[in-house]
């Protein structure tokens, strides 16, 4: 069979997707249902909410996901579904509704590790050449991943506390913004100055390791400490301030993962792979010291969660037949 066909599914966390991808290279189609609005009045994700939208929304999805590519069930090949990590009761929705269309039509079912998704939406820019590394931020993951092969992935580099996205949201919160609020300090970095002088934590170990807890209080802190003395503070200042701490330290420690894996690809993934100071200065530093890597870098509509990332790393997974049977369980902890 030379076209094939994915049904993907992606639930973990409050978005809704499902898409149909082509030869693992090719976006048939990718609906996205977002819940941003039920969950920002709480400052984030309600994981009870969640679920009871992913119920709402899946199989709408699946109608419009197959409608807009223009296929109907017969010309499928297999579904993919993320399976975690992620919210457990948003991962059931899912892997239950990709479980039940998967044997109502007989297709096989493969399971697919969320994060791995979030490097693949890299592939749908160029197909990847290994080994490689990929430095996948979100708002529950801040990672430096050596990928071997296709479906091999090692841990070099994780955070010790909280993720890169989880800052921007609780430095968001202290800022009066909305969750999730990466895109909004990351718009506000723009106008602003690197005047505030916020900490670079383990910027100069020896590991690919992060730490972001220390940047939140300290910036907590400024804030505080400013209002206490009628102080006021630049808002953008502040945003810049904040975000190039961010990016020093994942620039340094992506240049460091470099200085001993020279490899040729380096992949950026995940919601705050959004980030444009990031994109900027990983570009930057690539080509001014790493020339021989090339910066590979999710498209912008496929930073965040979605199903089309889910459907290309699943292509990977078919080839070998690595499917799933009718007892797939949601994995909320899942690693690599
Ligand atoms: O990958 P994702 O959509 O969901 C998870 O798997 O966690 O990532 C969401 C995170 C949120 O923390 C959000 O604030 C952050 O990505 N984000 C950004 C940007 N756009 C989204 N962070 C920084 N700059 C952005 N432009
Ligand atoms: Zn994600």
């Amino acid at each position: 069979q030379e076209r094939e066909l994915i049904l993907a599914f992606e639930t973990s966390c409050d978005e809704t997707s499902v898409a149909v991808v082509e030869n693992g290279n090719r976006i048939l189609s990718n609906f996205v249902a977002t819940q941003i609005k039920s969950h920002q009045r709480f400052g984030g994700v309600v994981p009870e909410v969640a679920s009871r939208h992913h119920i709402e929304e899946i199989t709408i999805g699946i109608h419009k996901a197959l409608t807009e590519a223009d296929v109907t069930v017969a010309d499928l090949t297999a579904v993919a579904v993320t399976y975690g990590p992620g919210l457990v009761g948003s991962l059931l929705i899912g892997v239950t509704a990709a479980k039940t269309f998967a044997f109502a039509h007989q297709l096989p079912l493969i399971p697919v590790n969320h994060m791995a998704g979030h490097i693949y939406a890299a592939h749908y820019v160029e197909p990847f050449s290994f080994p490689l590394l990929a430095l996948l931020v979100s708002g529950g993951h801040t990672q430096i991943v050596l990928m071997t092969a296709a479906d091999q992935f090692e841990i070099i580099g994780d955070t010790r506390d909280d993720a890169a996205g989880e800052a921007f949201d609780k430095v968001g919160r202290v800022l009066g913004i909305n969750y999730p609020a990466g895109k909004e300090i990351d718009r506000l970095a723009h106008e602003g100055h690197d005047v505030y002088d916020f900490p670079r934590a383990m910027i100069h170990e020896a590991n690919y390791d992060f730490s972001f807890s220390g940047l939140k209080s300290a910036f907590i802190n400024k804030v505080h400490n400013a209002e206490q003395r009628q102080e006021t503070l630049n808002r953008a200042d502040l945003a810049a301030s904040f975000q190039a701490s961010v990016v020093d330290v994942l620039v340094a420690k992506v240049s460091a993962a470099l200085e001993k894996y020279p490899v040729q690809q380096l992949v950026l993934a995940g919601g705050v792979a959004a980030n444009h100071g990031l994109r900027d200065a990983l570009k930057e530093t690539l080509a001014t010291r790493y020339p021989q890597t090339r910066l590979v870098a999710a498209p912008l509509p496929l930073c965040g969660d979605n199903a089309a990332m889910i459907g290309a790393a699943a292509h990977v997974e078919l080839a070998d037949k690595h499917f799933a049977k009718m007892d797939l369980n949601a994995d909320p902890s899942l690693e690599f």
